[in-house]
């Protein structure tokens, strides 16, 4: 028998409690031995469950106690989720956690400390919910460079935008919805201003191109400033607006990272992910193109991913999985970078026809130009060209009238 002790009793570790319950003769078959909760860490109380009797308020009791060898964190947060896992790992036991905050903010040195103590650090739940992503990343595309990834990471945004695309839809109510069924962070904010997505590209990063990317240094925007306008007129282009979280590696052998609300083409795959699901596409040199697409979010789905997880631990309570990447530096992320590429403008003013002719001088005669005379505003798409161009002229068009910018994809 394997002992385990969960911490946190939320959504994600009440899943894990019961898939671990209801499935363990799945799971005891494919470990080979028993796993058995024997501590549950939660402030709460938790009466009237079969599982009652495990509850604890007391960290120590986990730490001290030499029959726990996997500890599994969904508690969320960095603290005090860091020194609890970190004092796990120094103290020789495997850690399982879905917590990207923490992954994202500390992944290096607990790696390195999963590492020296000979134990694991494993994580897949942290991004893409239920969607198998990083030990397909790390093991199967093993043999290629990872050239770029390009994904939909937030089940919350991507239920709420496609509420507004599909049934129209207001953004507080398709919020609250997103909240009812168990997608949302503690803190929606994190959701609808891009910082679950941010932790989400650090850690995809961090696997694809070896070196730690921290939150800072990912560009990052949400998608509160998205109006049904921006949706309309996108729509008028055949594009659809989702919240993509980006990594790619430069010639330079730096990366750029960012998380922005993008126009998606609609025959660009990525624009059929609806509701909560995620999709994740990362190209190879050797592949090409490669999906990887799921829920995102939930309850069961993020759950089933940290049972996979203790299921490896289990099977390897001798031997490590490779998972490792650096620290980071300062300099190794470039948001400033030559890309090329297409963005989209719109313009609000009150003298539509004088910013149409700016923006036919500045960006060429062949733009197509959305007119709302209603609202006094204008939208396009320009040529595709170099981002420092492209910005230099919308900067133009910004000194003389109120504009907003998304790129697309
Ligand atoms: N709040 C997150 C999301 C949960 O909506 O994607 C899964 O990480």
């Amino acid at each position: 028998m394997i002992d385990i002790a969960l911490m946190g009793h939320g959504v994600v570790g009440s899943g894990v409690a019961e898939i671990i319950i209801n499935h363990a003769e799945r799971i005891n078959n494919s470990c080979k031995n028993n796993i058995n909760i024997k501590y549950i860490l939660d402030l709460r109380k938790f009466d009237n469950l079969p599982y009652s009797d495990k509850f604890i308020t007391d960290f120590s009791a986990i730490l001290e106690d030499n029959d726990i060898r996997i500890v599994v964190e969904v508690m969320g947060g960095v603290n005090p989720a860091y020194e609890f896992v970190r004092s796990c790992l120094l103290a020789g036991k495997s850690v399982v956690t879905s917590n990207k905050e923490l992954v994202a903010a500390k992944g290096a040195e607990l790696i390195k400390i999963a590492r020296d103590k000979n134990v694991n650090f494993l994580f897949e739940a942290s991004v893409g919910g239920g969607i198998p992503v990083l030990r397909p990343l790390v093991q199967c595309l093993a043999a290629n460079e990872i050239k770029e990834i390009n994904g939909i990471l937030n089940g919350t945004t991507n239920y709420i935008l496609n509420k507004m695309i599909v049934d129209n839809m207001d953004f507080e109510t398709a919020l609250k919805l997103a909240q009812e069924n168990g997608y949302a962070e503690k803190n929606p904010a994190a959701d609808i201003e891009g910082h679950d997505a941010c932790r989400k590209v650090c850690i995809l990063a961090a696997l694809a191109f070896g070196k730690h990317v921290y939150p800072e240094q990912v560009s990052t925007e949400g998608i509160t400033n998205i109006s049904l306008d921006d949706i309309d007129y996108a729509d008028k282009f055949n594009y659809v607006i989702k919240l993509i979280g980006s990594a790619k590696k430069l010639p330079d052998g730096k990366i750029s990272a960012s998380v922005r609300p993008t126009l998606v083409r609609r025959d660009n795959i990525l624009s059929n992910v609806d509701g909560v699901f995620n999709a994740i596409m990362v190209n190879g040199d050797q592949t090409g193109d490669v999906l990887f697409y799921g829920k995102g979010a939930g309850k069961e789905a993020t759950a089933s991913a940290v049972v996979a997880d203790i299921i490896d631990c289990a099977k390897h309570l001798d031997s490590r999985k490779y998972l490792y990447w650096d620290d980071g530096n300062d300099d190794y992320v470039d948001n400033n970078s030559t890309l090329k590429s297409k963005l989209y403008i719109c313009v609000k003013s009150n003298d539509v026809s004088d910013v149409k002719s700016q923006i036919k001088k500045l960006f060429g005669d062949d733009i197509f130009i959305i007119t709302n005379e209603f609202k006094n505003e204008l939208a396009f798409l320009t040529n595709t060209d170099f981002e420092d161009s492209l910005y230099t002229k919308a900067n133009q068009l910004k000194s003389i009238t109120d504009i907003k910018i998304l790129h697309t994809l």
